[in-house]
């Protein structure tokens, strides 16, 4: 069974006049497909941030294109690195006055047995997918903090921080990690009128998965969803949008499934 994927749903305003920062924002999934709907959305100003420079620039030019909007700014920069980081958040503070929402999206997987799994590999996986998130986090708290007009942290773990497959161990013990991380900062940050929440998706397939998995793992993973199909990268983003909202004004240190599987 296949369940159709829905029409494209049109932007409601929810988040109309917010400035909004993402990272890993230049691939062909879900972080690209989040400034995509922050635009449709009612952003004023969006800055796209990832590692790779060129990938990037291509990014920002098709979403002024798409958007019309012309407060699209990028900015390279590794998660991994806390530089990097500092200066991510300093430009995305200056050029948009003030970030209003932080979409964590950058995350790094492999596939590897942990009998053979060496310890670069794994720390590779857990430097990128925790400690960067956890670079991010720490430091957008700071400058909210410091600025004092509140703002939300929209975190991007997986459905693998609840689940067991084989080969992923370092992947879901980063992701389990994005979630714990989500729940204590959310505690920490609600005295400031910051919330921060998490998405765990399931699957979403686009280019880049499909050369890194095999087409059987992959088909696999879609035959156990209720639906018999990914997730659209936008169908995780419109999640996103949700919690970056005043919609989920009462949510903080929750962690969503954008699923159709339990368990
Ligand atoms: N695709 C899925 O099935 C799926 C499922 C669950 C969770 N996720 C999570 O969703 C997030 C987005 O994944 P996606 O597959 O949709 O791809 P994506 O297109 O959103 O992200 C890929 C981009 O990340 C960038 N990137 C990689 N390492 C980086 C780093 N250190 N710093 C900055 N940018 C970096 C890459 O250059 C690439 O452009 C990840 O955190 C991933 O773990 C994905």
């Amino acid at each position: 069974m296949n369940l159709k994927t829905p029409e494209y749903v049109p932007g409601h305003d929810l988040i109309k006049g917010k400035s909004v920062l993402v990272t890993a924002a230049a691939g062909a999934g879900i972080g690209f497909s989040a400034a995509t709907r922050a635009a449709e959305e009612g952003a004023r100003a969006i800055v796209l941030s990832d590692i790779h420079e060129g990938r990037l620039a291509a990014a920002v030019e098709k979403l002024q294109a798409e958007s019309g909007l012309s407060e699209v700014y990028g900015k390279v920069g590794n998660v991994a690195v806390e530089d990097d980081v500092r200066a991510l958040i300093e430009f995305a503070e200056e050029s948009m006055d003030g970030v209003d929402i932080l979409i964590n999206n950058a995350g790094l997987g492999t596939s590897k047995l942990l009998i053979d799994m060496e310890d670069e590999e794994w720390h590779r996986v857990i430097d990128v997918t925790l400690n960067g998130t956890m670079r991010m986090t720490r430091h957008m708290m700071k400058v909210m903090k410091a600025r004092g007009r509140g703002g939300v942290i929209v975190n991007n773990s997986s459905v693998l921080g609840w689940r067991a497959q084989k080969e992923q161990a370092h992947y879901a013990a980063a992701k389990a990690g994005v979630m714990a991380l989500t729940r204590c900062a959310a505690m920490e940050a609600a005295e400031f009128n910051v919330r921060i929440n998490a998405v765990a998706p399931s699957i979403v397939l686009h280019p880049m998965l499909r050369k890194s998995a095999s087409e059987e793992l992959l088909a696999e993973l879609e035959s156990k969803e209720a639906y018999g199909r990914a997730a659209e990268a936008w169908e995780v983003a419109n999640v996103m949008m949700f919690l970056a909202s005043d919609y989920s004004s009462y949510m903080t240190g929750e962690i969503v499934s954008v699923s159709s599987q339990r368990g």
